[in-house]
């Protein structure tokens, strides 16, 4: 059982935890906040665990793995300072701001012998394999991949505030914090793109509200779909030779459905959790218990692939972060 401690304590974090503990691989043990208060209050629904606001002594404790879910762009700093305490870390999505900071994040953990995943959580749903069996003896011609959803920070941003994630300070934006599972969606199924684009309705800050995108392949693109201040219902679509397979979105898939070119209709059986975290957190617990280096790494190649592609995909829309200034 690994020892858990989390950074960031909103309600993304008790989901996670939730899983952890459904998975049966870690008991959370300690919570790192700003405020006791804060700490004290996320704790309550655990028993008895560590709480801490000296940043030190938290990542002096006794821990095996921390999550991290605090605003975007801490993600690195934080990320670096838990493997370079010899500590696993679990990084929500996006687990970076620029592609540099990642080759900097595997080099740490590879240097301190410790496991750095992204919590990207549609890259580990069955279904895509599931999907890629389906399509191996067709010829894919497109695909379109979306997810857009009205942000619940968007009255604040309404009213002249700057929410976390639709700050440059802070690595916000639709791309970043939701178009990263359609690009990821697309690296999973069909590899690393050879170019993207997109162009973004922004703010002043040049943060995107919503955007549209092109990932190129050789011989098809994969069309991207993201938004903070609209929702969208569209499905998602890949296109073959032999027809279209539908997909009820491109995380948290459900459903798939084939309807060849002459109209015959085939379901695919498609396996998912109803807690949308748990299997990537069932992947991580193994891949640290087994101490399986190779699985990571082939999680962390398709991080790459997905970051190269965001950052070729924010320069086009010219979406510019604090970050870009500070490693880069
Ligand atoms: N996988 C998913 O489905 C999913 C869903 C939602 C969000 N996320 C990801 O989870 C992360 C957190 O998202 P969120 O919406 O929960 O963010 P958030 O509310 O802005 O911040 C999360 C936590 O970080 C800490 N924090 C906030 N502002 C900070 C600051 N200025 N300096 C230091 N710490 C600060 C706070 O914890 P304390 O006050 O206790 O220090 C807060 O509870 C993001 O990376 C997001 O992309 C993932």
């Amino acid at each position: 059982m690994l020892k858990l401690g989390i950074i960031g304590t909103s309600a993304i974090t008790h989901n996670f935890v939730t899983a952890a503990h459904e998975s049966q691989g870690y008991q959370l043990s300690a919570v790192f906040s700003r405020s006791l208060d804060k700490a004290e209050a996320f704790a309550k629904s655990y028993g008895n665990l560590s709480l801490f606001t000296d940043w030190a002594d938290f990542l002096a404790s006794d821990l095996d793995v921390i999550y991290i879910a605090s605003p975007n762009s801490l993600h690195f700093h934080q990320a670096k300072a838990v493997l370079e305490a010899g500590k696993h870390a679990i990084v929500e999505k996006p687990m970076v701001s620029t592609p540099a900071e990642l080759h900097i994040l595997k080099d740490t953990a590879a240097k301190h012998q410790v496991l750095v995943f992204e919590a990207a959580r549609n890259h580990h749903e069955p279904a895509f394999q599931q999907i890629r069996n389906f399509l191996t003896d067709k010829t894919i011609l497109g695909a379109y991949f979306g997810y857009a959803k009205y942000s619940s920070k968007m009255p604040e941003l309404l009213a002249g505030q700057t929410p976390n994630v639709f700050s440059a300070d802070f690595s916000g934006g639709a791309l970043m914090d939701l178009g990263i599972y359609p690009v990821y969606a697309a690296v999973t199924l069909f590899g690393k793109p050879q170019t993207a684009t997109y162009k973004a309705s922004q703010l002043p800050s040049s943060v995107d509200l919503r955007g549209s995108g092109q990932l190129f392949y050789d011989g098809f693109y994969v069309t991207i779909e993201a938004g903070k201040n609209m929702t969208s219902y569209f499905p998602s679509e890949i296109y073959t030779d032999q027809g279209t397979l539908t997909l009820n979105a491109c995380q948290h898939i459900q459903s798939a459905v084939f309807c060849s070119n002459d109209g015959q209709v085939t379901e695919l059986a498609i396996d998912f959790e109803v807690d949308t975290m748990l299997t990537e957190a069932q992947h991580f617990a193994q891949a640290i218990e087994r101490k399986d280096l190779e699985l990571a790494t082939d999680w962390l190649i398709a991080a790459q692939a997905v970051h190269d592609t965001l950052y070729t995909m924010r320069q086009d829309a010219q979406i510019q972060f604090k970050a870009d200034l500070d490693v880069n």
